[in-house]
């Protein structure tokens, strides 16, 4: 389950290079797609990889995860915003094609039923990638989150508003509340990724190496997950005994 890279580079491109070839052999892919700066270079490299090999991407469904609530799609923190620049519009994707849940919205609860229904009519997740919180959240579900739970609305927790906190110039600036997919809609995908890189990182992979499925660490539910490969880069695999790790050259 716990695979390792000797860096951040090789992970980003063995999954970009994975994401290209499930993207060639199925094209009308749905893809579950997560942000953060571990992302950054798997969306650069699939972009480029694009853009040496062409691929026809027009088939292609995306949902992503999350998104803050109060950040209209234009603002550059949003992660609407942030997809757009990172991957959307380098791959010439259509909005048509990208779903994400809407921060300003005027009925969230109808936003919330209508993106899970959404995900469940379009055949579901074939494949969805994570990141992970410094407290285990996947998504923005954060610690204590139901493991039955749907798309909704989070208030965020004091250590996750400090991590993120730290893409906007003007903390204050800084959303309380977010929208996200729920545990079991990530659940629901056909096959799951994480990811974490870096020496922050280290820690909560190791509490989630040793945890049990447990709603105080989000992310152990994958443990219970039939399909479900966690790649890390060496420093955020250092706390986790080296036997348990398949090194990925
Ligand atoms: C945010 C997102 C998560 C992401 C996490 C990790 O909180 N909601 O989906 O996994 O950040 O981000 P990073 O990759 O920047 O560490």
């Amino acid at each position: 389950m716990f695979y390792v890279f000797p860096d951040e580079q090789q992970l980003a491109s063995h999954v970009s290079e994975k994401l290209y070839q499930r993207i060639a052999s199925q094209p009308d892919i749905k893809l579950g797609l997560a942000t953060g700066s571990t992302m950054e270079p798997v969306y650069r490299h699939l972009a480029d990889k694009i853009r040496q090999q062409p691929l026809n991407v027009g088939a292609l469904t995306t949902f992503n995860l999350d998104e803050y609530i109060g950040l209209a799609a234009s603002h550059p923190q949003s992660y609407n915003y942030y997809m757009h620049q990172q991957l959307f519009d380098k791959i010439l994707l259509e909005d048509r094609q990208c779903f994400l849940p809407s921060g300003t919205c005027n009925n969230i609860e109808q936003e919330c039923r209508q993106y899970s229904d959404k995900i469940r009519q379009l055949g579901g997740l074939d494949l969805q990638l994570l990141g992970i919180g410094t407290n285990g959240h996947i998504g923005f579900n954060e610690p204590g989150t139901p493991f039955d739970s749907r798309t909704h609305v989070v208030e965020l927790s004091a250590n996750t508003i400090a991590d993120n906190s730290r893409f906007f110039t003007d903390k204050s600036q800084m959303p309380t509340k977010a929208i996200t997919m729920g545990i079991l809609d990530i659940m629901e995908a056909r096959e799951i990724l994480l990811l974490a890189t870096g020496a922050h990182k280290a820690e909560v992979m190791a509490r989630l190496f040793h945890s049990q499925p447990d709603t105080g660490m989000p992310a152990s539910v994958l443990k219970q997950h039939p399909r479900i490969k966690i790649f890390l880069d060496a420093s955020a695999a250092a706390l986790i005994p080296s036997s348990q790790l398949t090194r990925v050259e």
